[in-house]
């Protein structure tokens, strides 16, 4: 009796196993998720193309695109998404959308207002000048560091984020601003001179010594006192609480980190893109499909909403962080960035060909706090997520 009930156990377990569905390679899964992309982005820019002055943003209640002009800080995201799929398929009707979604965007080189001209040109300008070449793409990105440059000050020893605000935060820096950086190291390289480099050490430095905690999560504004130089609040903008670790900011930190040590080969950013990926990866509340709530702290969790922008971000910065570390941290990273392409790439977040507004992913949370932008497809999340899948792809050559 006892050895015909393990023998119908072994047997149930070998069918269960035989049956269990097959898990779709990363290769093709990649390629797949390319190709119905490709097709959305095509469909989004065909959209908007007999509107020059518009670049797509999100989706509306009805379903309906959301733009913005050229000086939202979004709005490099679409075209270098255009880049990355051209980059991908060689396609030419890709090339045109990109070019043409990238020149709406040029004005914003004499853009002096902000600090998201990294994102917003780097993403479309320098993808193309490193897709095709174009010079005057590399004369556009120029005039655009010179303009991010103005905004530092060397008594803050950082590069002011925003002008608005005034009441609240004299000089309010954000972590979101280390991704603008990039664009400052291009800078020197080209230009040969050493003034945008100098500035992107020293505000990532400022950074490293004021936005994190303990734990190694990050505030989301730090402000700085314009005599002193000193640190004079820590808040959040866009997150749960002051004291909270909004998702979008952990993605940010990694990722700015992990360019720093590109960009600089010192091993302090190295540590610190490591310290963060472990506050990320060992949080308690970081679900087991790697894709966070949108804030690791909101008290509705596990009923918060997740952040589909948050884990596209920290899927690329992992993968390239990969890179940069031994054997066994590089598999424990790229596991989890597979984990969350795979969770971005299910039906749960991947929208139908044509829904979504032509956005690639669902369910990301822009301001929370400002009742805006919550549950709703966006530009970087895209951008992200197809980053990531080239850079996986690359992992599989
Ligand atoms: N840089 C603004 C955001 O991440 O929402």
């Amino acid at each position: 009796m006892k050895i015909k009930s393990i023998y119908i156990c072994f047997i149930t377990s070998v069918l269960f196993i035989a049956c269990a569905p097959k898990q779709e390679s990363m290769e093709n899964l990649i390629t797949d998720r390319l190709d119905r992309s490709l097709q959305q982005y095509a469909g989004m820019a065909e959209s908007l193309i007999d509107q020059p002055d518009k670049l797509p943003v999100s989706m509306d209640a009805e379903g309906k695109l959301r733009t913005t002009s050229s000086g939202g800080w979004v709005s490099g995201f679409v075209p270098g998404t255009l880049w990355y799929l051209y980059q991908y398929s060689n396609d030419p009707a890709l090339l045109a959308y990109a070019k043409n979604y990238t020149a709406r965007i040029e004005k914003e080189k004499y853009n002096k207002g902000t600090h998201d001209l990294g994102f917003m040109l780097y993403c479309s300008f320098g993808n193309g000048l490193r897709l095709t070449g174009d010079t005057a793409y590399q004369s556009i990105l120029l005039t655009g560091a010179e303009s991010l440059s103005s905004r530092f000050n060397p008594v803050t020893g950082a590069i002011k984020s925003w002008d608005s605000h005034k009441d609240q935060w004299q000089y309010p820096v954000i972590i979101d601003n280390m991704m603008n950086l990039e664009l400052l190291f291009w800078a020197t390289k080209v230009s040969g001179d050493p003034k945008y480099r100098d500035i992107s050490i020293t505000h990532a430095d400022k950074t490293l010594e004021n936005h994190f905690r303990p734990d190694y999560s990050t505030y989301h504004v730090v402000s700085y006192d314009t005599i002193t130089g000193q640190a004079e609040k820590k808040n959040t903008h866009q997150g749960y609480a002051d004291e909270s670790a909004w998702a979008r900011g952990q993605a940010w930190g990694l990722y700015g980190y992990t360019l720093m040590y590109r960009e600089t080969q010192d091993l302090k950013y190295l540590e610190q893109a490591k310290h963060i990926a472990g506050f990320i990866l060992n949080h308690p509340n970081l679900p087991a499909d790697k894709i966070p709530y949108w804030d690791f702290n909101d008290p509705a969790i596990p009923d918060a909403l997740r952040d589909a922008s948050a884990g596209a971000v920290i899927a690329s910065a992992l993968i390239e962080l990969s890179g940069y570390v031994d054997a066994s941290d590089a598999k424990r990273y790229l596991d989890v960035a597979e984990t969350q392409i795979r969770t971005l790439s299910s039906p749960e977040y991947f929208a139908e060909k044509g829904s979504n507004g032509n956005f690639i992913l669902k369910h990301s949370v822009g301001h929370k706090p400002n009742h805006s932008e919550i549950d709703v497809p966006l530009t970087y999340a895209d951008y992200y997520y197809i980053e990531a899948l080239l850079r996986f792809r690359e992992l599989l050559k």
